[in-house]
């Protein structure tokens, strides 16, 4: 599809990657940029429609399709990180909160947008998905959990809405240049570059976007992952583990 003249609405758009995405919309000729957010007051970028929406709202995601019907590309950005291992956590609430943003919010907007996105065109859902889709990082484990959830579901999307005529995207990345990365000085790839290539991608018909060289590389590794990857995870996890005591 073309940005060009395309109506687009991009979740958790007032700051991060999110705002990055819309900026990028609104240079690439987009006729009209919804700027999804918890606070809409926060949505500054210029040339951007704030709305206001919390993504695990099933309500209020029902009413923006309703408000937004004239979307044809949806950018699911919106998510949380909170850091959290499996068996170390103290209790489920970080896991709750990352499959109840990252998974069911995503999968709800989906749910809400795909007959609008058909309506208009067929067109095109982006979701936002991470390296950490693919494996298992101690450190960010139940993100990484509601990650690959997301993953699958956007690989069973595109399946079912393929009679609609939507692209459905899916976008994997290492760090990003952002306050989720804030914590880790490991090498970023800026928001600019992430949304650059992602709305290439969508403007060539292409299904997956590996933004990185991390995200290369794992995914490029995935039928031999016990060898290639995971000796590297443990070997980071046991350093961590005995730098923290
Ligand atoms: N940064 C990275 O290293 C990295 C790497 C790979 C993938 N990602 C993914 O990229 C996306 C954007 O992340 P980012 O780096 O821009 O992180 P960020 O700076 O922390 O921004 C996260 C955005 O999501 C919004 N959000 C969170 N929960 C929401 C909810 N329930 N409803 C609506 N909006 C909500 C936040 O809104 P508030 O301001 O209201 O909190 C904020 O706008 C996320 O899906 C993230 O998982 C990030």
């Amino acid at each position: 599809m073309q940005i060009n003249g395309a109506t687009a609405l991009v979740t958790g758009a007032n700051r991060g990657l999110g705002q990055v995405y819309a900026r990028e919309l609104v240079s690439r000729g987009a006729a009209k940029v919804y700027g999804a957010a918890r606070n809409p007051a926060a949505v500054t970028e210029p040339g951007v429609t704030p709305v206001a929406l919390d993504i695990t709202d099933p309500g209020r995601v029902a009413q923006v399709a309703g408000e937004c019907a004239d979307v044809s590309l949806l950018v699911n950005n919106a998510g949380v990180l909170k850091y959290s291992t499996f068996i170390g956590a103290p209790d489920l609430a970080a896991a709750r909160a990352e499959m109840e943003v990252n998974y069911f919010g995503t999968l709800s907007m989906c749910r809400a947008f795909a007959p609008v996105v058909a309506a208009n065109g067929g067109g095109a859902i982006v979701n936002m998905l991470s390296v950490t889709s693919f494996y298992t990082n101690p450190l960010d484990a139940s993100y990484g959990a509601s990650k690959a959830a997301a993953w699958s579901l956007t690989n069973g999307i595109r399946v079912e809405l393929a009679h609609n005529g939507t692209l459905v995207v899916g976008v994997h990345a290492g760090f990003i240049d952002t306050d989720m990365a804030a914590l880790t000085d490991a090498p970023k790839v800026s928001p600019e570059s992430v949304a650059q290539q992602v709305f290439d991608a969508v403007e060539a018909g292409q299904i997956e976007v590996l933004a990185d060289d991390r995200s290369r590389f794992v995914k490029a590794s995935l039928s031999r992952d016990p060898e290639l990857i995971y000796p590297d995870v443990q070997a980071f996890w046991d350093a961590a583990i005995k730098a923290t005591g």
